[in-house]
């Protein structure tokens, strides 16, 4: 059963590879693509078959895809193109016979206020409608995005947000791409569904600034302001304000509840409890 990987020059799609491997998958049977291939070199001499796919380039998609049984399609990473691109691989994967369509997805993707949740809905759609066999692993919040987050707590003993009593079901990437693995390696089980992939547990600001002061061994603060304080902070600390709106926004959605919500489909993949925030946070410290 040979499995396409896109993304695969980025975070998850590396490890989707990785963990295929570890799992046994033949490298024969895997291709890892991307546009920067240079990165996946190492792969190469591991065996995987490396291909360069552009989302903008429906040729690219079309030779990637080729032969393929079972295509991951890890969503893209340009905002507001993502639509026109994900359509551009959902038509490649149909014209060469793909035989199965995994994608990649936002938390309740299609019943939600998140403001990076319309992309992934108008994808989901367009899936819907192509007739494809496909699964939607709607991927929670990454843990390692408040990498960033210890970085700035062990400078200053502080962060800040407007997230409020907002709780976040984040899980670690590691285990997302485990997940998108197992339905990789027998994809007919998940045909027709939507999983909501999250962390067992949910956590607040103020929760993860005690995690932080255990792993830091520092007193760590969560400064809650509200989003024109936050918006006027991150402007100061010389973020741009398109990343600042968007962050303010992500807040915004995060204590609305919108990442709260926490499932066991993760773990049930996974076959073990989810990866605690406090693991993740421990490795990158
Ligand atoms: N759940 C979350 O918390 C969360 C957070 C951030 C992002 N995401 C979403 O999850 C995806 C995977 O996360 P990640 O951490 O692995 O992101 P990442 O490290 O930024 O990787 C993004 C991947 O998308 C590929 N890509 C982007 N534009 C492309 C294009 N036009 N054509 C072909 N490939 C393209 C990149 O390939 P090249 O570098 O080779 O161009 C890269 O491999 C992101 O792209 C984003 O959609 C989720």
């Amino acid at each position: 059963m040979s499995v396409v990987v896109t993304g695969a020059t980025g975070h998850l799609g590396r490890l989707v590879v990785e963990s295929l491997l570890e799992r046994g998958y033949p490298a024969a049977e895997v291709t890892a693509t991307g546009r920067s291939i240079e990165k996946l070199a190492d792969l190469a001499e591991r065996g995987v078959t490396v291909r360069r796919a552009d989302f903008g380039d429906r040729a690219s998609l079309r030779e990637a895809f080729e032969g393929a049984d079972t295509v991951l399609l890890v969503s893209g990473s340009e905002l507001g193109k993502r639509v026109e691109q994900h359509r551009n691989a959902v038509e490649a994967a149909k014209e060469v016979g793909v035989g199965h369509l995994v994608y990649t997805s936002a938390p309740r993707a299609s019943d939600t206020t998140l403001i990076l949740a319309p992309e992934h809905k108008a994808t989901e759609e367009i899936l819907a409608a192509s007739g494809l066999n496909h699964t939607i692993l709607r991927n929670g919040w990454y843990s390692e995005l408040y990498g960033q987050t210890l970085e700035q707590a062990r400078a200053h003993g502080f962060f800040v947000g407007s997230a409020g009593q907002g709780r976040i079901a984040s899980a670690s990437r590691v285990d997302l791409a485990e997940a998108a693995a197992v339905v990789l390696a027998d994809p007919v089980p998940h045909d027709g569904t939507v999983l909501e992939l999250t962390g067992d547990t949910a956590w607040t600001n103020d929760e993860l600034a005690g995690y932080l002061s255990e792993i830091l061994g520092r007193e760590v603060a969560y400064r809650d302001l509200s989003s024109d304080e936050h918006r006027a902070a991150l402007l100061a600390a010389g973020l741009d304000a398109g990343l600042a709106d968007f962050l303010v926004g992500v807040d915004g959605n995060i204590r609305d509840g919108e990442l709260s919500h926490t499932t066991s489909s993760l773990s049930e993949l996974l076959g073990r409890p989810t990866t605690p925030v406090t693991e993740t946070l421990r490795r990158l410290a």
